[in-house]
């Protein structure tokens, strides 16, 4: 059978990049294949270098263009997506042909504390705000409304009394890195390509 190709789309520092870089090295159905950032300052683009992964670097216009993106996932013969800290919203027609082929990581248990701005410290700010007694990790497919795509999994952690933000985030870290190589697994190899 054919190995089946990631493309990570990330914005940031690419901790999750690299826990499914090294989780996929030497695996022999699915490989990293490529990582496309929007930011040519992100941490991620290191990473993916370090470890001989091809890096395009985007913008939103280019994001938006059907024809560019998708020469460019064909010439990495991309079949599935990770968005691990993917800043931009993905357009219509690259959701359409990654229908159940795309999943996001989002560091709180959606519903809640989801949609547009929330990311970073803003998301583990609200959890504290709103005095929710747990937080966690969503991995859901992707769809055309911000973090609104089916869950397929969730982690739970207690949030401590007078936690802060920072801290909150290094935990809910932890347990991203723990399942989204995992999980992205298990997804990519239930998923029927045509
Ligand atoms: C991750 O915590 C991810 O859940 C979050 O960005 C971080 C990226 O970290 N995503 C969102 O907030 C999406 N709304 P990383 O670059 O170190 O993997």
């Amino acid at each position: 059978m054919k190995k089946r190709n990631i493309a990570i789309f990330a914005s940031g520092n690419g901790t999750n990049a690299l826990r499914l870089i090294e989780y996929f090295k030497n695996h022999r159905e699915v490989a990293v294949g490529l990582v496309v950032c929007n930011s040519n300052k992100a941490g991620v683009i290191d990473v993916a270098r370090q470890h001989n992964v091809p890096v395009s670097i985007i913008n939103k216009t280019l994001l938006a263009n059907n024809g560019f993106m998708t020469s460019l996932l064909k010439l990495y013969d991309i079949d599935f997506i990770v968005l691990a800290g993917f800043l931009l919203l993905v357009p219509p027609f690259l959701i359409k042909a990654f229908d159940r082929k795309m999943i996001n990581i989002h560091p709180a248990l959606l519903p809640r504390h989801g949609g547009k701005g929330m990311f970073g410290l803003a998301v583990h700010q609200q959890v504290i705000d709103e005095k929710d007694a747990e937080t966690g990790i969503t991995i859901h497919y992707v769809n055309e409304v911000y973090d609104q795509g089916k869950v397929v999994f969730q982690a739970r952690c207690p949030v401590e009394k007078k936690e802060s933000a920072e801290k909150l985030q290094k935990k809910v870290q932890e347990l991203e890195h723990k399942h989204l190589p995992e999980w992205t697994e298990k997804l990519v190899l239930q998923t029927r390509f045509l």
